[in-house]
């Protein structure tokens, strides 16, 4: 499994995500403020990765914290919690994990300096683990629904790469194919920071699945030529009605697979599941750097000055979306009523 991210002795260890497929290089991040720029700056993504690099970077600023006693150790995890808190705002994994590790300071087992250091650094950690058997877990699940054969478009990357490992709508068709489904996986390229054509290829080309990359307006004329028999992507926020925030894009997928009559899935852990938002239009949306779209692997694509605009995520009203895969198990329309069965029901169900 690759190694997205990984707690060790001297700091959080990345892959760093900008660089590949070209170089499969690490990067450790030795303090907090570090952490936070590795997750603005994208070297590590993917919501469920972006949650558990929070928490191992609150796990190291709090470790590094000069403070002698309690009330200066929370002074000082507050503010790692805020720097942490605000570098990206769609993914709610992240302000989950943050609330997870606020928990974790606050719980009557962890009485003084050392014991409140010792749990935040145990509970990232078991952010860890738990992450990598939500997706197995999900996969088993969502395998289900997947085609005996055929082409399975994706878009953006929900991959190990984007998780602790596995991954959300890649676990899925990888537990589809280990069950002995033919799949060929269409990875839509998704501009403009390419995840699809440098991140999902580059991770299912490392396991042998048969990948077509295609440019994201090419979509629709693979469905209309029958290469496209279900669509699976991931989530950054699901809201409590079933509208889903992914990466930009996504909605234009949903829209073309009603339109040829393709289940389109949407796979994400629970973490991703927002109760607390009613509906999409409450999804906050990050707007990147006009750059990301005017330059292309360093080069300028648009003239000087052009208007642009980034935003990095879309909202897919629920009405489109098939079924949500967790590993809870699945949500189908009305889905503020499946999803709040779900929300009471056991944190990991197993397949029949
Ligand atoms: O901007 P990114 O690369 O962090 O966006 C990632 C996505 O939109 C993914 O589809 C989503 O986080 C699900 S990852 C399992």
């Amino acid at each position: 499994m690759i190694k997205t991210l990984e707690w060790t002795n001297s700091g959080v260890r990345f892959i760093d995500q900008t660089k590949l497929p070209m170089e499969e290089v690490y990067v450790t991040c030795r303090t907090y403020q570090e952490v936070a720029t590795a997750i603005r700056d994208m070297i590590v993504r993917g919501a469920p990765a972006i949650g558990v690099a929070a928490a191992m970077g609150i796990a190291l600023g709090v470790q590094q914290s000069a403070a002698k006693d309690v009330a200066s150790l929370r002074l000082d995890f507050e503010q790692i919690a805020k720097t942490i808190g605000e570098t990206r705002p769609t993914a709610v994994n992240l302000f989950w994990a943050i609330e997870r590790m606020k928990k974790t300071f606050a719980s009557p087992r962890a009485q003084n300096v050392p014991e409140i250091k010792a749990a935040l650094v145990r509970e990232a950690q078991q952010m860890y683990v738990e992450d990598i058997a939500a997706n197995q877990a999900m996969g088993q699940h969502g395998a289900t629904l997947m085609p005996a054969s055929g082409g399975v478009l994706t878009h953006c990357n929900a991959g190990g790469l984007a998780t602790c490992g596995y991954g959300t709508a890649l676990g899925v068709i990888r537990a589809a194919v280990a069950s002995g489904k033919k799949i060929h996986v269409y990875a839509d390229e998704t501009r403009p920071f390419l995840q699809g054509s440098r991140l999902t290829a580059w991770e299912l080309m490392k396991d042998g699945i048969p990948t077509t990359v295609i440019a994201d307006n090419m979509a629709g004329a693979m469905m209309k030529q029958g290469k496209i028999a279900a669509a699976v992507v991931g989530a950054d926020r699901i809201a409590a009605n079933g509208d889903v925030a992914n990466k930009i894009g996504t909605y234009t997928v949903a829209v073309l697979a009603k339109e040829h009559g393709i289940p389109f899935y949407v796979a994400a852990p629970w973490s991703t599941v927002d109760m607390n938002t009613p509906d999409g239009d409450q999804i906050p949306i990050e707007q990147r750097s006009a750059k990301e779209v005017t330059h292309h692997a360093g080069k300028q694509v648009a003239p000087d000055g052009v208007l642009v605009e980034n935003p990095a995520f879309d909202v897919t009203p629920n009405k489109y979306v098939t079924a949500i895969i967790t590993e809870r198990g699945i949500a189908r329309a009305p889905y503020d009523a499946s999803l709040r069965e779900l929300a009471s029901s056991s944190s990991m169900a197993v397949p029949a």
